[in-house]
């Protein structure tokens, strides 16, 4: 549905699909982050990261979707290989903290573009997101901080282990087209 004059300047649709890779690999961060803790018998903290590469797979397809809707070919890259290494049960909640902080600069890179470019439309989309990483970097200190109060005895791990495990999947509030 390409018709009339593009909307997106082409470094704004460029920095879009490097969004779609950067979620993607968000989530292939959180499979490994999933698979660690199934390793080490933490099936609450498994289920958690499951949900939370679910989601990051939804903020993929989000930006997929916007970039459509505005007539403009997705460009689909390699996904990098996750390469961090856990040793403690805690350095995968520190790790995802550090990782929403960089996911919140990238979207911010993104909004400061379109807003020199008064690309109206892209920060109306942006707005969802400038909220949703606000919460995943309180969610993502709030894991560390459960982990450090409580997460050193066995009978905390367990009860943080089973509160973990009740966090469901939902999809996402936005949608783009
Ligand atoms: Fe897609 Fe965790 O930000």
């Amino acid at each position: 549905m390409k018709e009339g004059a593009a909307m997106l300047s082409k470094k704004m649709v460029e920095m879009l699909n490097a969004q779609v890779n950067a979620e993607f690999y968000s989530a292939y961060l959180y499979l490994d982050m999933a698979n660690y803790y199934k390793n080490e018998g933490l099936d609450g903290y498994y289920n958690w990261y499951k949900i939370q590469a679910q989601e990051e797979r939804d903020h993929a397809m989000l930006f997929m979707d916007y970039i459509q809707q505005n007539g403009e070919a997705v460009v689909l890259e390699a996904i990098a290989k996750p390469d961090k290494e856990f040793k403690e049960f805690i350095d995968p909640l520190k790790a995802g903290a550090e990782h929403e902080r960089i996911v919140t600069g990238l979207i911010n890179d993104i909004y400061a573009v379109a807003y020199k470019e008064n690309d109206f439309r892209t920060m109306q989309f942006l707005n969802w997101f400038v909220k949703e990483q606000a919460e995943e970097e309180d969610v993502a200190d709030d894991n560390v901080k459960k982990f450090e109060l409580f997460g050193s005895d066995s009978k905390g791990l367990y009860s943080l282990d089973a509160e973990m495990a009740s966090r469901v999947y939902t999809a996402p509030s936005l949608t783009v087209g």
